[in-house]
């Protein structure tokens, strides 16, 4: 096992936990908010997925996570970079761990994008089936005045985790630009784009039969932002797709400003910057896999990846 990192004033340590590679889209955020910061990122690749499971052994898989980061990596503070475990696990992390770690999850963030994206006030969002069957999204969507309309979408996990996706799905970020990268993809992509269609034409089929009028597609899952350039191109043009990543970047920042962390770096922090210093990576199992997709999801390289096993 390696050895902590050291949290210093200037240089808190950040627990970034998913169940596989999609929580490293919120690590992307983070890192371009938070430079000054270090990283340790765990992927539970080897207890993938989680949203087919049970809340008891979610909860169970993501407080050994959280224990993890927590007391071997030095985390001062968690982000639980995975709807999943964010709707169903987040009182079990908060337990599992010293309550001065804060823990922070997506889906609050997440509706607080829908909440500022929405004119309508009606969302679509789409995650997995626990997620769903939890209904969070609904209810942090309904406390900030949204309708929202939630539909489990299991078969897009597995997808991305095989990275059937197009190339660089981050590269552009114009609707035109996306659609230009969609059309030049590797052929498996297009079974992506059609599994992704079927999926968004039931549930807009399903608003319609209910009156809504959502403009707001909320993607409940950190694996699909790896799908926005598909996603993008089978969307009505003005329906906007959001994450919660930017949103749960905001959220941790203020916590650090309020903990009294600098706000920018400091030249000490900066050298932490760099991929070898600033981000350790974990994986329970698939370590290979997770540094061949790894920079996929976020953007640059992301190290060696050490294995961890977390029993159980
Ligand atoms: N990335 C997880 C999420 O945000 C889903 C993956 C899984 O099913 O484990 O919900």
């Amino acid at each position: 096992m390696s050895s902590p990192l050291n949290p210093t004033l200037s240089t808190p340590t950040i627990g970034v936990f998913d169940s596989g590679f999609g929580g490293l889209t919120v690590l992307r955020a983070l890192i371009a908010r938070i430079p000054q910061a270090r990283f340790a990122f765990i992927g539970d690749t080897a207890r993938l997925p989680y949203g087919s499971k049970s809340r008891r052994t979610i909860a169970r898989y993501a407080a050994e996570s959280a224990r993890f980061l927590v007391e071997e990596q030095g985390a001062d503070y968690l982000v639980i970079a995975c709807n999943t475990a964010s709707a169903l696990a987040l009182d079990a992390i908060q337990e599992a761990v010293p309550s001065s770690v804060p823990v922070i999850g997506v889906i609050e963030p997440g509706a607080e994008a829908a909440k500022r994206a929405s004119k309508t006030g009606d969302v679509l969002v789409i995650a997995t089936d626990a997620t769903v069957q939890s209904h969070a999204y609904a209810a942090a969507c309904q406390a900030r005045g949204l309708r929202a309309l939630e539909k489990a979408c299991p078969l897009l996990v597995p997808l991305v985790e095989e990275g059937w996706t197009t190339p660089d799905p981050f590269a552009f970020s114009g609707t035109e630009a996306h659609a230009a990268q969609a059309a030049a993809a590797p052929p498996q992509v297009a079974v992506t784009a059609e599994v992704f269609r079927i999926y968004f034409a039931e549930l807009t089929a399903e608003a319609a039969s209910l009156g809504l009028h959502p403009d707001t597609l909320v993607l409940g899952c950190t694996h699909y932002p790896l799908l926005k350039p598909l996603i993008q191109q089978a969307i009505p043009a003005g329906m906007q797709a959001i994450d919660s990543a930017e949103s749960a970047a905001d959220k941790l920042v203020s916590y650090l400003e309020t903990a009294g962390y600098p706000s920018a770096p400091s030249a000490e922090s900066v050298e932490f910057a760099s991929p070898e210093t600033a981000i350790r990576c974990f994986a329970t199992d698939s370590v290979e896999k997770f540094e061949r997709l790894g920079p996929r999801f976020l953007g640059r390289p992301v190290g060696q990846v050490r294995l961890v096993d977390l029993g159980g």
